[in-house]
Parts: structure tokens; sequence; C-alpha cells
């Protein structure tokens, strides 16, 4: 990233710590849904605190750090009330990330980004030294945490969705499977555009039960299946196109290459392969992905690649890449074909 040239060195160094300490306030406001809670009129943090069972002085002490940072404004009655930003962490609201902004500051990623030394110095995962277990296992055993990482991962995918569905043409594809396609939130965006196509959703198991109402709420019972499974072991069979958004980042290339010759082995001859992920620029150039590579380097194991990186993966699992096209998220969707040996 570029230095700032309008701000001197030391007022970076102190801008990055603070933006950290407004990260973990974002946090409690995410977490406690302060910004549903003063949505229709301004509170006091004695009001907020009886609302949220916190302590009210301190709670006050976070409003306060919130409103001189723009996510809460103060009136002279001492009541909080929103901003143009607290949309941002409302519950229901278009493009609220308020599951994303609880699940990154909280619990979870942020020990393990705690303990990114740790990575750094071994290669290891910071979230297994931490937790004990890789993340996948853990929320597996954590129901209400996972929930609310599932929820944030439906979040994104309802930002890029309308872009996916521009780019990528499922016209004529009868079977669409959505491999680790979590609650499924894009395979519902994709079969309510095409009601011809029918959808399948493979995911692990506590995901996959998580998602059923959500097919069931949005009237796709009859054309959607929800599979429980692990996409190492098999991916189901039959489908003509596969989808794979925010998946192939988790993994190594080892593991990544496992998945897609899943993909391969599972589709249908001439199938077709959509992955969305993020290729990164090189260099200096900025990019939201090369810090989402560090999370990715301590949630994961996984890691950011080049244009070039997805294309080597794509060969070596039997695909040719064919397109390759960006969106203005910096999520990319990039197309392959199944190479017939
Ligand atoms: C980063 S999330 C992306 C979810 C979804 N595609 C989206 O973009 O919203 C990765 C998904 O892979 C799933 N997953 C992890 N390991 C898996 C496995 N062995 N088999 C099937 N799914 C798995 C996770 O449960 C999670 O839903």
């Amino acid at each position: 990233m570029t230095t700032p040239t309008s701000i001197s060195p030391t007022q970076a160094v102190l801008q990055v710590i603070a933006g950290y300490w407004t990260a973990r306030c974002v946090y409690v406001a995410a977490k406690l849904g302060l910004a549903d809670l003063v949505k229709d009129s301004p509170k006091s943090a004695a009001e907020l605190a009886v609302l949220t069972g916190m302590h009210a002085p301190s709670l006050y002490r976070v409003l306060r750090a919130l409103a001189s940072t723009g996510w809460l404004h103060e009136d002279s009655d001492g009541r909080f009330g929103p901003t143009p930003l607290t949309v941002g962490i409302q519950t229901g609201a278009p493009g609220s990330l308020r599951a994303l902004a609880t699940t990154e500051l909280g619990e979870e990623h942020y020990p393990a980004w705690g303990n990114v030394l740790f990575s750094v110095r071994t290669g290891g995962l910071a979230f297994d030294e931490v937790f004990g277990m890789p993340n996948w296992q853990y929320w597996a055993g954590h129901d209400e945490h996972a929930q609310i990482f599932n929820k944030a991962m439906s979040e994104m995918t309802a930002i890029i969705e309308p872009a996916v569905l521009r780019i990528c043409d499922f016209s004529g594809f009868k079977t669409i499977v959505d491999v680790g396609g979590g609650r499924g939130t894009l395979i519902s965006s994709i079969l309510r555009a095409y009601p011809d196509a029918r959808g399948i959703v493979l995911d692990l198991p506590h995901v996959i039960e998580q998602g059923k109402q959500l097919i069931t709420g949005q009237g796709l019972d009859d054309r959607c299946q929800m599979i429980p499974g692990d996409f190492f072991k098999e991916v189901p069979g039959g489908g003509d196109a596969y989808v794979l958004k925010w998946v192939i980042h988790d993994w190594d290339d080892e593991r990544s290459i496992a998945i897609l010759r899943n993909c391969h082995r599972a589709m249908a001859p001439g199938g077709r392969l959509f992955l969305v992920e993020a290729p990164i620029p090189p260099r200096n150039e900025p990019s939201l992905h090369k810090l989402m590579d560090i999370n990715m380097l301590v949630m994961t194991g996984g890691r950011e690649r080049t244009e070039a990186e997805y294309r080597s993966l794509f060969d070596a699992s039997g695909f040719d890449l064919t397109r390759v096209t960006v969106t203005p998220m910096e999520l990319a969707v990039l197309e392959g074909v199944r190479r017939d040996a």
C-alpha cells in the first residue's frame, strides 16, 4: 500500500493503532446491536446499558469513542443516534455487514490475528494454535458462533451476487452445484434468475442444517438439494456447472487441487467451473485481498492468489481457464472448462 504523504509517519502509526481500537469498538456495537437500538430514536448510555445488560459508565465511554469516529452521533442531551455509517452494522439494512463485523472483529478471528506472529514465525496456523483445532471443526461445535460466521458469508454474497449474475451466463445449465455453498444464499439467487435450473449445495453438515431453513423460506425446496458432505471425499455428480465462491482461497495448493479434481470427476463432459475469488494485483498496488491473504494465513492455511496462480491450479486439476472478469468489489469470476482426457 502506498504511504500517505499528507500525514507524517508518526501520525500514520497512531492512525493504525487507533484503527484497531476503533475496530474493537465497532465490534462492541455490532455484537450488542447498537445500530438497531438507536435506529428510530436516539438513546442515552443508561438506556442502552439496560437494553443490552452492560455497565452504563463503561458503555458510555465506548459510545463516545464511536461518536468521535463517525459511528454514532451524540446530541446535546447526551443521547446517541445513528449516522450514515451506522447502517453498515444495522440488522437487515441493505449492504449491512453486522455479522461480518461481529465475526471478523470478535471471538475467533481476533484471537487468531492476536497470534499472527506465530504464523509468520512458523508458517503454522495461528487459529489452531489458539483454539487447539482447525476453524471448520471449531465452527461445527460452536453453533451460535457458526451461525454468525455463516450469516457473514451470506452478507458478503448478497453484495457480490448482482455482479456474479451479470457476469455468469447460467442459461443452458440444467444442474448447478455450489460446492462449499454455505447456507445457499448464492444458489438461491441463481435459481431465482434461472427458473428452469436445478441447484445442489454441498457443505459441512452443520452449515447445511442452517441453510435448509433459508432454502425452504425461498420456496426452493423442490429445485434445490442441500447435501451434507466433505468436498475432499466427494462432490455431487451430474452437474453441468460447478460454482465455488470463496472456497479455494481457504486452502493450500495441494488441497485446492484435490477439491477441483473432485469437481472435474463429478461434472458432466463439457462441464463448466466458476470460481469467485479475488486475484491479487502485483507489487505495491493496493488491495483489500492482500490483507485478506493474512486472514487466510492465520485462520485457514489458505492463500489469496494471482491470476497466474489460479491458472496453474486450473491446469493441474484438468481445467482450462477461459475467462476472468473482475467485479467492482475486487472479486472476480474465473471461468473454466473441463478438459477431457
Ligand atoms: C469461506 S466459506 C464460503 C461459503 C460460501 N461459498 C460463500 O461464499 O458464502 C467456505 C465454506 O466451505 C465450507 N467447507 C469447509 N470445509 C469443507 C469440506 N471439507 N466439505 C464441504 N464444505 C466445506 C465451509 O463450511 C464454508 O461454508
